[in-house]
């Protein structure tokens, strides 16, 4: 078919409506549809492929696996490119590394001040303290920031999705100290797969890709009148540390996984060997000038 008759039909479209709507979501909606339109010609898209996508897109929104697929698909990475450029081009510079959410966090983990153990003793991972500073981007600490970190157990499963481990298992919300330190015991992790079976694999699968993640730890990390740091970090010598289906590993976020025992895991009650990563986070300072860091996208509660 001709692209202008394309276009006609496209206008005949968006002339049947008959109140403004909502400017924002109309001019997004009809070009998305007119990209698809276009897609469906150029590609010569049959009815059945356009019915087994339509299938699939209800699966996925039944099981619930849509953020899963923007992450594996590298759109919440280039969501994360965008603030980069945005906050560049504002001149801003230094600061943690942001990368991506993902869609795994829950809202309610217990807060503790300045330290927190967040496994539950039954996870026969390998014993981690991390430890360290938040800072403002002059370098001073930041009192009383707030750091809430989630990870995956042994298995790559996370607690609240799978319901074998305990209500926040792996997650917590750490108050830092009035030097902005702080710290937190719990195991190393494992790197996660996407669902077996699910639509996310089966995606993945037609586009000739692996569902894997490395070994990551997830933050948020926040403080009043900075910006909102949304970060991972890896443990290092994952196989797929640089191969992650979501392209969330970034310079500046994989730290050394240090030996330490002894006296060393005295102040967090830990005895024997134990892996230690020392790991600041510098946040910048909140300004009008720039996209907020605060994204609204719906999570889990527990
Ligand atoms: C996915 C899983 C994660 O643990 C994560 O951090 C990001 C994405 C996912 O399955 O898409
Ligand atoms: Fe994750």
């Amino acid at each position: 078919m001709n692209h202008d008759t394309i276009d006609a039909l496209l206008q005949k479209i968006n002339d049947s409506a008959t109140s403004e709507g909502n400017p924002r979501t109309k001019a997004i909606v009809n070009r998305v549809v007119r990209d698809l339109f276009h897609t469906i010609e150029d590609l010569d898209v049959t009815p059945d492929e356009f019915w087994t996508a339509l299938n699939f897109l209800t699966e996925t929104g039944k099981r619930g696996e849509f953020g899963l697929i923007a992450a594996g698909l590298g759109f919440e990475h280039f969501l994360d490119l965008r603030l980069d450029e945005a906050e560049q081009k504002a001149g801003m510079e230094g600061g943690t590394p942001r990368t991506i959410e993902g869609p795994l966090y829950v809202a309610g983990a217990p807060e503790s001040d300045g330290h927190a153990r967040i496994d539950d003793g039954t996870d026969p991972g390998q014993t981690l303290v991390m430890r360290g500073r938040v800072l403002g981007d002059d370098g001073k600490p930041l009192a009383h920031a707030l750091v809430e970190v989630w990870h995956a157990n042994h298995l790559g499963s996370y607690s609240y999705f799978d319901a074998s481990q305990p209500a926040f298992n792996l997650r917590g919300s750490i108050r830092a100290d009035a030097q902005g330190r702080y710290s937190f015991r719990s195991v190393v992790p494992v790197g996660y797969s996407v669902p077996p079976g699910g639509k996310t694999e089966q995606l993945l699968d037609q586009l000739g890709r692996h569902g894997h993640r490395p070994a990551h730890i997830h933050f948020f990390v926040s403080s009043p009148g900075y910006r909102k740091l949304t970060t991972q970090i890896n443990i290092e010598d994952d196989p797929y540390l640089w191969d992650d289906f979501a392209f969330a590993t970034r310079d500046g976020l994989v730290p050394e996984l240090k030996k330490a025992e002894g006296a060393q895991g005295e102040p967090y009650g830990v005895t024997g060997n134990f892996a230690l990563i020392d790991f600041d986070f510098t946040l910048s300072r909140e300004r009008g000038d720039v996209p907020t860091t605060q994204v609204q996208r719906a999570r889990a509660a527990a």
